[in-house]
């Protein structure tokens, strides 16, 4: 079995030093093979402007996060996937990082963005891919608002993915339901860590709405969280499940696509 972990949290707006620390506090009791943390999780999320997400943006290759993770992972020999402000040249994309205990790390740049992020993030400039996590795991990561858009983890499901890491700031009601959804149709194991609290910058303040949870492949929760607490919640899972998308003994949820009647654009 494969034991996968989630931390919810209230990260401190541009306090990365404190995030960190509470991200390495609260994974280490975790003791899992992996643990997904929230979106932005490093750096907070209500920034009022470029300038200012910018000046807490890190490239990867030389971001304080990435190697103090790296070294977590090392030393707890696991993979974690959790979000960034990834700066690139003059841009910033709203990343997700997975990085495994062997040091080797793999960037998702958030697709979908959401609200005010158009105004500071730059859109994701790469396709959906699957890596693989510690014991050849095949993850794939999507972001928060990415549940809005089915393509998203279909694409994922399609090109293996067995557990879709979803670090998340949500403000809606709808993704936790969705997503029992979209782990259903696609049959794979979904993990949607989302924050908590409040977060005010001058005029702009968010609520976040916690609830984080980990679901099967049936689309069932196996583990949630409130919707105020920090902590953390672990499930054991058997990722091979998500290898298999039979339906009935004459359906199978991916082999029955019909795709030249879609139109997707
Ligand atoms: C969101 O995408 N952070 C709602």
């Amino acid at each position: 079995m494969y034991r996968v972990a989630l931390v919810q949290f209230a990260p401190r707006l541009k306090d990365i030093d404190h995030n960190l620390e509470r991200m390495q506090e609260l994974g280490d009791r975790c003791n899992a093979d992996l643990i997904v943390y929230p979106e932005l999780c490093t750096t907070g999320y209500v920034f009022v402007s470029s300038d200012e997400l910018y000046r807490v943006s890190e490239s990867a290759a030389d971001s304080l996060c990435i190697s103090e993770m790296a070294e977590f992972c090392a030393d707890k020999d696991c993979s974690v996937v959790f979000g960034f402000a990834e700066r690139s040249a003059d841009q910033v994309f709203n990343s997700s990082v997975l990085i495994n205990p062997d040091g080797s790390i793999h960037i998702y740049r958030k697709i979908h963005l959401f609200s005010r992020e158009k105004l500071l993030f730059s859109p994701g400039d790469q396709p959906f891919a699957v890596h693989a996590a510690k014991h050849g795991v095949r993850v794939g990561m999507m972001i928060c608002f990415d549940w809005q858009y089915p393509e998203a983890m279909r694409t994922l499901a399609l090109k293996g993915a067995q557990v879709i890491c979803h670090p998340a700031n949500l403000v809606l009601p709808w993704c936790q339901r969705a997503m029992t959804i979209r782990s259903l149709e696609n049959r794979v194991f979904s993990i949607t860590a989302n924050r908590v609290g409040k977060e005010i910058n001058g005029k702009f303040g968010e609520t976040f709405t916690g609830k984080s949870q980990i679901l099967n492949t049936r689309g069932e929760i196996l583990q949630q969280m409130g919707e105020t607490e920090e902590g953390f919640i672990i499930a054991e899972i058997d990722p091979i499940l998500a290898d298999d998308k039979t339906v009935t003994e004459y359906n199978n949820a991916f082999s029955d696509r019909r795709p030249q009647f879609y139109e997707l654009g």
